[in-house]
């Protein structure tokens, strides 16, 4: 049973009511506050996709760093983020990242710029298994993304802009962690690597894992997800199944939503989205 109030006996991920602003200094230094998420509420449940979706801007990397708990020092929050029924403070936050929940950062420069790939590979985790394993199952990845084994080896600047972006991913998947959030993890991936990532997601779901799909694909969302989180001005207005993106679009409920589903290109671009926004 789950008591959305406590996160009691909540498997997986709850935020509730969760708000985030950052404190700004406007001119002659006055002092406001800019609210980027409202009463923000999800869960996601272990072995679950879910996706978020919505327009640049909408908050979708601030929730996520929220959760993580790596906002910058001018933001403060209220509501709550629960994790298996205990709730998340800043402390609890940094013990659980890279260990129990972990990130697919939007920017490739979250990659040490001074450790080779493999280093990265095999380091967000200590304690699950012992260094050799994490290195041979890393290699193995980098190999399903149809990277060489020499690519351990490499710097970051050694990297293309897709080959970075496939590493971020092996390297959330190499690690442990029961929660992955992916912040956008395909710009600039070919074909065959985002159909790989759709690939490896549903994988790692099917092993239990949860994982939060931050994306402007919407397609892509559909493909991975079971739910789509559709965001707008930092706040979830609803989430529907991703069957619910079919036909006429019918089965989807708020106006936003179904602008979404027009715009894409199967659907004949109507344009909708943009205007929507
Ligand atoms: N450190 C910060 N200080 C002030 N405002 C911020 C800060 N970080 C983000 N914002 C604002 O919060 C809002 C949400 O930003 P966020 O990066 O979460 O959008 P997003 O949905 O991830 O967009 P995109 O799809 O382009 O990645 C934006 O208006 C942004 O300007
Ligand atoms: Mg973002």
């Amino acid at each position: 049973m789950t008591d959305i109030k406590t996160g009691i006996n909540q498997r997986g991920l709850l935020v509730d009511k969760h708000s985030v602003s950052f404190r700004m200094y406007g001119r002659g230094f006055r002092q406001y506050d800019l609210e980027v998420i409202h009463e923000l509420s999800i869960e996601l449940h272990p072995g679950e996709i879910v996706a978020i979706a919505g327009a640049s801007g909408s908050g979708k990397s601030v929730l996520a760093h929220s959760i993580l708990g790596i906002l910058p020092d001018n933001a403060f929050t209220t509501g709550a983020v629960y994790y298996d029924g205990r709730p998340l403070d800043q402390k609890t936050k940094e013990i659980f990242r890279g260990r129990r929940i972990t990130l697919i950062p939007q920017s490739v420069n979250y990659l040490d710029p001074l450790m080779t790939v493999g280093a990265q590979l095999i380091s967000p985790a200590p304690g699950d298994g012992g260094r050799a394993l994490r290195r041979e199952k890393a290699a193995a990845l980098l190999e399903r993304y149809g990277l060489a084994a020499e690519v351990m080896d490499y710097y970051p600047h050694q990297l293309s802009g897709g080959m970075a972006r496939r590493v971020l991913v092996a390297s959330a998947a190499a690690c442990p962690a029961e929660l992955i959030i992916a912040d956008e993890p395909t710009p600039g991936m070919d074909k065959k690597a985002v159909e790989e990532t759709i690939r490896l997601f549903k994988q790692l779901a099917g092993e239990g894992r949860g994982i939060m799909l931050i994306t402007h694909d919407i397609e892509m969302a559909v493909l991975t997800a079971s739910r789509v989180a559709v965001f707008r001005d930092g706040t979830v207005i609803e989430t529907v199944p991703a069957a619910a993106f079919s036909g006429d679009g019918s089965a989807l409920g708020h106006p936003f939503t179904r602008a979404l589903y027009r715009a894409l290109p199967q659907n004949g671009f109507s344009g909708d989205f943009k205007e929507a926004v």
